[in-house]
């Protein structure tokens, strides 16, 4: 067993952590107040290669390891959570769909340009009436022939507004229940697709959430993705992946609160000395300390489960379960040391804080990673 990171995932983490710092850090307090896309450094992330990390090089991508997108994802959750959040999605649910279970054609036309960053996209699963519940879309695709004609309507979309590929998942055959479920790449502008407003939500506000509305919508049967009635399997395959990305996020909103917690530890003094000489205070700081470390391993493991070719459905959910209730701990824990300073906007960490809760309910509750694990262990 080996802990050591190599040069190159060293490398990859500095890259990231400086542009956390240089290009996320600047206007990330203004961007969650006034809601505001994170669209320039979106941008840059995919000129960098952030966007389609895991792709391969043939289809526009970095090639790089999993291992690699969990020391990206951590840096830059520290900083901008609503920017991750968009790394996430395009890398582990759209991009990763995609190589997989795309075909050749599909993988020139929709792949390369996501991957190279020319164009982000959504991942459309959760519906008005089916979040957790999965199985039970109301979205229908009717198969006409040549095409299929798409209604209904898809909530709580990242990148709804600013995508430009949608993986949608829709219902082609009610009576075949999961096994009549397929998924459809539909792009921005298809006559008939119309995008709702800005959700105002706690926390990730500069993330893009918005329902989506299909009114007939034709979507050519070259569209589908894999045989028919593998959407679902589809979803819940890229969902084992877009987990570990998640977990990550939690992991680096957690570890972003607890450096900013250590630092003003050491400056602020009451009782004649910094508060970090304070035992109430230590014992604060080594519990986060433990415990980001414990959820740094899991999303670590489930990462290189998935670099062996190993399954990882129940590292990814145990990491995503962990992960995030971590993030909340710690981030409501990282205020508490802060004090009065710790509950307004300039310290960073109340922003922090309302953005770990996301993570335990967004690519399944902390209630379905535990079905998810549940089932594994009882296999
Ligand atoms: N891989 C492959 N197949 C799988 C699978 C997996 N990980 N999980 C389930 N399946 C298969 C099952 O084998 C079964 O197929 P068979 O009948 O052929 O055996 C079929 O799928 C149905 O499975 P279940 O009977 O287990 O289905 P269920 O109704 O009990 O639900 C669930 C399972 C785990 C609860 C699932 O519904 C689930 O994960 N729900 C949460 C959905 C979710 O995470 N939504 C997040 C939205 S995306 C998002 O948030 C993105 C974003 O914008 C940030």
């Amino acid at each position: 067993m080996n802990f050591q990171l190599t040069e190159e995932h060293l490398m990859i983490q500095k890259a990231a952590r400086d542009f956390a710092q240089n290009e996320l850090k600047p206007g990330v307090i203004e961007r969650d107040e006034h809601q505001k896309f994170p669209a320039e450094q979106i941008k840059k992330l995919g000129e960098l290669g952030f966007l389609g990390m895991m792709v391969d090089p043939k289809y526009g991508g970095s090639g790089l390891d999993a291992i690699s997108y969990v020391l990206v994802m951590e840096e830059l959750s520290k900083i901008d959570a609503s920017a991750s959040v968009v790394v996430s999605v395009n890398n582990s649910l759209v991009c990763y769909g995609l190589e997989k279970y795309g075909n050749e054609e599909q993988k020139q036309k929709y792949l390369v340009p996501l991957a190279t960053g020319e164009v982000i996209g959504a991942f459309c699963l959760s519906e008005p009436e089916a979040g957790s519940d999965a199985t039970s879309q109301h979205t229908t695709a009717i198969d006409m022939g040549d095409h299929y004609l798409l209604n209904g309507t898809k909530n709580w979309i990242t990148n709804g507004n600013n995508a430009s590929i949608y993986l949608v998942i829709a219902q082609t055959d009610v009576s075949k229940g999961h096994k009549g479920i397929n998924a459809f790449i539909v792009e921005k502008g298809m006559p008939s697709f119309t995008v709702g407003p800005k959700e105002n939500k706690l926390g990730i506000r500069g993330s893009d959430t918005h329902s989506l509305m299909f009114t007939d919508v034709k979507v050519p049967k070259e569209n589908r993705i894999g045989e028919d009635g593998f959407g679902f399997k589809f979803a819940m395959q890229t969902l084992e992946g877009g987990r570990i990305g998640i977990a990550s996020q939690a992991l680096g909103i957690a570890a972003g609160a607890f450096e900013l917690a250590v630092q003003y530890a050491k400056e602020r003094k009451a009782f004649g000395k910094p508060i970090a000489d304070h035992q109430a205070i230590q014992f604060k700081l080594a519990d986060m300390a433990t415990e980001i470390e414990a959820a740094r391993m899991l999303c670590l493991r489930a990462a290189w489960l998935k670099d062996q070719g190993q399954p990882y459905a129940q590292a990814s959910a145990m990491a995503k379960l962990f992960a995030s209730e971590v993030a909340m701990k710690t981030t409501v824990e990282a205020v508490q040391v802060h004090g009065g300073y710790g509950f307004v906007k300039e310290y960073h960490v109340e922003r922090l804080m309302r953005d770990a809760k996301i993570t335990q309910i967004y690519e399944g509750t902390s209630e379905i990673q535990r079905i998810v694990i549940g089932r594994e262990v009882l296999k």
